[in-house]
């Protein structure tokens, strides 16, 4: 049935086509305007961004680069206030520093830069007029507004492995205190109102691998970091800023990154902290729901080829309510529980999944699975692993116990509206090819170029059940290639979608996912579809980025007049520089990674 015009819910947005315009392009009805961009100043005294002095000192006060999670918290009662949290994932050095030649060759004070740029930031945000723009609070100094840096922001480690040897230094010869966060890809918000972040390619910032202790080079090299070479190629070499990224001397610096980070934006002076009850891997991010026993459950992915789904049970329930006490208790909710990790199987014959994506004879890419339960507290479910071990090395028991290898598991979030579980598996093109594992029902194309969405409904409802089933409702691409799935909706009227990356929910439970690395030659872009009724499929394109960049967050707000993006590594193509740029957005000089919010001209809720 066709969809009623205005009707809220329904997504009756006109898509806009794929394209390569270097800008921000939304529907006919829509406007965008850039929130804040990277180097805009967020604390008092601080000055703008000026690529020819930049100091780390300014980036400290300053917003930081390649903006990936993003949340809008309403501040206040009258809907005109909010804080923005959002995180800063990497550095993309050739578009900061003119004249850029090399990672090598930046000074140490570049190097400084560029750990300042990364970590997180809480802005203080008003709405422009009745509309659903927003932009930095103006005027007086504001109080919630904070910067977390690579370079000194101490953080606190909780839950069973924070102060065990694996996670001691010379610096912090306690194992509680990291500094800072790195690699911070997606996260979530909690119901009690922080953010979640994940710490994700972390590897990339070490070297010395080839001189850590050798009992610890296996583990070293499940994470992904080189032990066979004193620089590994395309290193950051931010040792010459800070001894602690060498590993040689060093070499428990590694495991204190790779966690899920808690932050209360509502007390600026509150210590982040690194949740070891989560388990350490290449964390996308985490999101929660409170089960209906009033346990949190929360959802995670290992962004990797080959690596897992988890989820996390806490041992204590959420107290609702707005008192001081329900929030200090809630505050604690992620510091003890439950780990598992997933096993996805297929209810196919096995001869009916070939690697070709055409969908098996019962019609769905569609199965079972289970949580294989890998951790409670001080209890190892892992043979051969202490709990401590199994929580640090987390991928290392999914190993073990036969967790099921998915295509790149990244944003995984439960609609609040349902119970069931969106988890984007963003592509994997080793998938099937020489002695790499093959395709399966979930996972169910050879050379996997452009990803996939899982669905999973737990049993009975209960997210804290140890049994699911599941189905992939899209299997990504040209809707024109047979290999492609729409959940059965018509592919003549759906956009098409490659590489899935982050997912989100609007007021009225549709399904909002954004992609990064488009392999259809067009730009990365923002997608919503109906999730469940007879419009399930329907998928459509809303917004796209400029060249280079990929689109993070999304965020809707909870009164639906505003849609938030972080439009994140603007201009990153081979070979572009800031001197010799692939973009200009958003202000015609030169990219600058930016937090973009679009809304609807006639102030009716967006999308529908
Ligand atoms: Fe930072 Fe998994 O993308
Ligand atoms: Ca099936
Ligand atoms: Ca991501
Ligand atoms: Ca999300």
């Amino acid at each position: 049935p066709a969809p009623v015009p205005g009707k809220k819910g329904n997504l009756t947005f006109k898509p806009i086509p794929p394209n390569e315009i270097d800008s921000v392009i939304v529907p006919n009805g829509y406007d965008n305007a850039v929130v804040i961009r990277w180097g805009d100043p967020i604390l008092p005294g601080v000055p703008g961004l000026d690529v020819h002095h930049q100091t780390a000192e300014r980036q400290q006060g300053q917003f930081g680069y390649n903006n990936d999670f993003l949340a809008v918290f309403p501040l206040g009662r009258d809907g005109r206030r909010a804080l923005l949290v959002a995180n800063h994932e990497y550095t993309n050095e050739e578009l900061m520093f003119p004249g850029f030649t090399s990672l090598d060759a930046l000074t140490v004070e570049q190097v400084r830069v560029a750990m300042a740029a990364h970590g997180m930031s809480v802005v203080e945000l008003e709405r422009v007029g009745a509309t659903g723009q927003w932009r930095p609070a103006g005027g007086r100094t504001r109080p919630y507004n904070r910067r977390i840096t690579m370079l000194d922001t101490p953080f606190r480690f909780t839950g069973p492995a924070a102060g065990t040897p694996l996670l001691r230094t010379a610096a912090d010869p306690q194992g509680t205190t990291p500094i800072g966060t790195l690699n911070n890809c997606s996260g979530g918000l909690t119901p009690w109102g922080t953010a979640l972040s994940g710490e994700e390619n972390f590897n990339q910032y070490f070297v010395g691998g080839n001189e850590a202790p050798a009992e610890l080079k296996p583990t070293l090299a499940r994470y992904g970091i080189s032990t066979t070479a004193r620089v590994p190629a395309g290193s950051r070499r931010w040792d010459r800023a800070q001894e602690r990224f060498d590993l040689a001397k060093h070499p428990n610096e590694a495991h204190r990154f790779g966690w899920i980070v808690e932050v209360d934006p509502f007390d600026p002076r509150s210590r982040p902290r690194k949740h070891t009850a989560l388990g350490r891997f290449k964390h996308e991010g985490a999101n929660v729901i409170v089960a209906k026993n009033g346990k949190v459950v929360a959802y995670m992915g290992d962004d990797e080829r080959f690596d897992y789904l988890y989820k996390f049970v806490s041992d204590k329930t959420f107290r609702p309510g707005n008192s001081e006490s329900a929030r200090r208790h809630n505050l604690t909710l992620l510091e003890s529980g439950t780990l598992y990790v997933a096993k996805v199987t297929g209810d196919s014959p096995p001869a009916e999944i070939d690697g070709s994506g055409k969908l098996p004879s019962d019609g769905l890419f569609d199965g079972t699975g289970q949580w294989i339960k890998l951790v409670s507290g001080e209890r190892s479910y892992v043979p051969g692993m202490t709990a401590v071990e199994v929580l640090i090395y987390a991928r290392i028991a999914g190993d073990r116990v036969g967790a099921t290898k998915m295509d790149r598991p990244e944003d995984v979030q439960p609609s609040l509206h349902t119970g069931k579980i969106y988890a984007a598996m963003t592509n994997n093109t080793n998938r099937g090819v020489g002695t790499n594992a093959p395709a399966d029902e979930a996972n169910p194309r050879t050379a996997n170029k452009h990803g996939q969405i899982l669905e999973i409904v737990e049993r009975g409802g209960d997210n804290t059940a140890e049994t699911f089933t599941w189905s992939l409702p899209i299997v990504c691409g040209d809707p024109a290639d047979p290999a492609t799935f729409f959940a059965g909706y018509d592919k003549a009227a759906v956009s098409p979608i490659s590489c899935p990356d982050n997912v989100a929910f609007d007021g009225a439970g549709n399904l909002w996912i954004s992609t990064d690395g488009n392999q259809l030659g067009s730009n990365d872009g923002l997608f919503a579809t109906a999730i469940e009724g007879p419009e399930r499929g329907h998928l459509k394109q809303f917004l796209t980025v400029p060249p280079g960049a990929e689109t993070c967050g999304p965020f809707i707000t909870t009164d639906e007049r505003s849609v938030f993006v972080a439009v994140q590594h603007p201009g990153e193509i081979t070979g572009a520089t800031m001197d010799d740029p692939a973009s200009t957005w958003p202000d015609g000089d030169f990219a600058k990674p930016a937090v973009v919010v679009t809304w609807r001209l006639d102030g009716g809720p967006v999308g529908s």
